[in-house]
């Protein structure tokens, strides 16, 4: 076996965005183009070196490929043990969590998300810190900025994952049969350690909840309940957990069969791309709880009878209640929330007198927040939701936190406790439209026009709503200082009303354009409305103002969550 020092030319654009680098399968499968970005992170991150990586994805196409190169490179880069998923799975949160347990130096996540997958569909790599959480803004552009100058990688020769032997201290085996098993083997001088993907999250997020309550709970006569995997990363620890340790009925957790593709389906859990769950709970009634995760497990939907909770309001309904679940049972320490997510869960941080923070989009600004103490739960309109006992968002453990809230609040249903909260803390109605594929100068333009407005619009009004305060939003990290600007359009209606814009920075096909609207209502008597009908001010001033419609000649979003 030896170690070769192969030249490469530097690859454009290999620049993380909101959550890692996502791009085309067709782009990763590019000769030297993961060993390239691989490479920039080992040597961006010497720590590494002499310490233990953690190592797996979502299961989706090029998975098992990427970790094969990923491992013979982690070998030749003095990696000392990789910690890698069996079959090469890992849920983003449980990578957090096996991370932390097992004192990782940081780890290695191979996922899109929700973006489909499949050889036309999407890949993805994010590196993780020591702390389980995304790199921060700092580190990612110091990857970036390594990408652009790099001219070799190290690897170790002799593993091919198409059919040639493996060398001898893998047992002549191949790999995509070892780590199909549990187990330790050595690769070059380092070793390899394929672990359950489930043991560890299973215990960090089996500390927290009620677990008798909740088993009460799902086997009462009458609670019908359904979990629904996506055919992406989460059946495995829904079964796990749901079925194995909660007792519920096998059939109970459905699509639970990880699938390179996702089954051809777009594994994002919101009520445009889960409709059949969404007609079975909100609108037929058939069930009483349901609840959906994304493709690396990250993401949660909330469904009741007649209702979809929207992910802001989950976030404050988790704040408000979380002293009835024995792991926050002490209280919380505050809250955060991304900029475009509602405000609210400030409304309860404030009744609960704890600090709230409002941070740029994406989970890796939570990490110093969650590191200080200073927050104990964060979450994301994007149906992200999660608290200190990982650094990732957590789709399963909102599940779980809702299943005891339910358990725990006997007679109550999804929808009554969330007509309780509004009742006390007023509710923030909210929407989001996407633009998808939008032509990238094109969305470029009608934000440019948005944001030549910004100086003249305090004073304005959007109807009867008086503009406030209308900027670019820019963010000092309260706790190591850190700056990032341009991360979204504010207009803003005092306590009122906000209209948010700004670009997605995951996608791989064009630009996305995304318009976040929240209105305000303390009034009991108009908290039932219809949401879209009372956005609909918000709606047309944001069309009229970015000039989306003439720019781009859209007449409607793709996707209305
Ligand atoms: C989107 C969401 C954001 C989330 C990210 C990763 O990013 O809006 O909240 O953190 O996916 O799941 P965007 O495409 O908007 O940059
Ligand atoms: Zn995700």
């Amino acid at each position: 076996m030896s170690l070769r020092e192969v030249a490469i030319a530097p690859f454009e654009g290999q620049k993380p965005g909101t959550s890692g680098l996502r791009k085309k399968v067709t782009v990763f499968q590019q000769p030297g183009y993961l060993e390239a970005f691989v490479q920039a992170v080992f040597d961006t991150a010497p720590e590494l070196q002499g310490g233990t990586l953690v190592l797996g994805g979502d299961g989706r196409f090029f998975n098992r490929e990427a970790i094969a190169t990923i491992l013979r490179l982690a070998a030749a880069n003095g990696i000392d043990r990789v910690l890698v998923g069996q079959r090469g799975i890992l849920s983003t949160p449980a990578a957090s969590a096996v991370i932390r347990r097992h004192r990782a130096r940081g780890g290695l996540v191979l996922s899109a998300s929700h973006n489909p997958g499949g050889p036309d569909g999407d890949f993805g790599i994010k590196y993780n810190i020591a702390n389980g959480g995304p790199a921060p803004e700092a580190v990612t552009e110091a990857i970036f900025k390594r990408t652009q100058t790099i001219g070799r990688y190290r690897i170790l020769d002799a593993m091919d994952v198409k059919g040639v032997t493996m060398p001898s201290s893998v047992s002549e085996r191949m790999l995509d049969q070892w780590i199909d098993q549990v187990g330790e083997y050595r690769l070059g001088g380092m070793t390899v350690q394929v672990i359950d993907p489930v043991e560890d999250y299973a215990a960090v997020v089996g500390a927290l909840f009620d677990f008798d309550a909740i088993r009460r709970l799902i086997a009462r006569p009458g609670f019908r309940f359904r979990f629904d995997a996506m055919h992406a990363v989460t059946g495995p620890y829904a079964r796990r957990l749901l079925v194995d340790m909660l007792g519920a009925p096998a059939t109970s957790v459905i699509n639970a069969e990880p699938k390179e593709d996702f089954g051809g389906g777009h594994p994002d859990p919101n009520p445009a791309h889960a409709p059949e769950l969404y007609q079975a709970v909100v609108v037929d009634g058939t069930l009483d709880f349901a609840a959906a995760s994304d493709g690396d497990g990250d993401r949660n939907m909330i469904l009741g009878k007649g209702i979809a909770v929207s992910p802001s309001d989950s976030l404050a309904v988790l704040a408000a209640n979380a002293t009835l679940v024995p792991g926050y049972a002490r209280g919380i320490s505050g809250v955060a929330r991304s900029m475009p997510t509602s405000r609210a869960s400030d409304a309860v941080a404030a009744a609960l007198k704890v600090e709230s923070f409002e941070t740029p989009t994406g989970w890796k600004f939570f990490g110093t927040l969650l590191d200080a103490g200073r927050i104990t739960l964060c979450g994301e309109e994007s149906y992200g939701t999660s608290s200190d006992h990982v650094r990732e968002k957590d789709g399963l453990w909102a599940v779980l936190f809702w299943l005891n809230l339910l358990a725990a609040k006997p007679g109550e249903t999804v929808l009554s406790i969330l007509q309780a909260h509004w009742r006390r803390f007023g509710r923030h109605y909210y929407s989001r439209h996407d633009y998808e594929a939008v032509d990238a100068k094109q969305a470029a333009a009608a934000l440019d026009r948005l944001r030549a407005a910004l100086p003249g619009l305090p004073g304005e009004k959007i109807g009867a709503l008086a503009i406030t305060a209308a900027d670019d939003f820019a963010y000092r990290d309260p706790v190591d200082g850190s700056e990032s600007r341009g991360q979204g359009l504010r207009v803003i209606c005092g306590e009122q009303a906000r209209v948010i814009a700004r670009l997605s920075g995951t996608g791989t096909e064009g630009a996305t354009v995304r318009l976040y609207f929240e209105l305000f209502e303390s009034d009991p008597a108009r908290q039932n409305d219809d949401v879209q009908s009372r956005l609909q001010p918000l709606i047309d001033f944001a069309e009229v103002r970015t000039g989306l419609r003439e720019i781009t000649g859209r007449t409607a979003p793709d996707v209305i969550t």
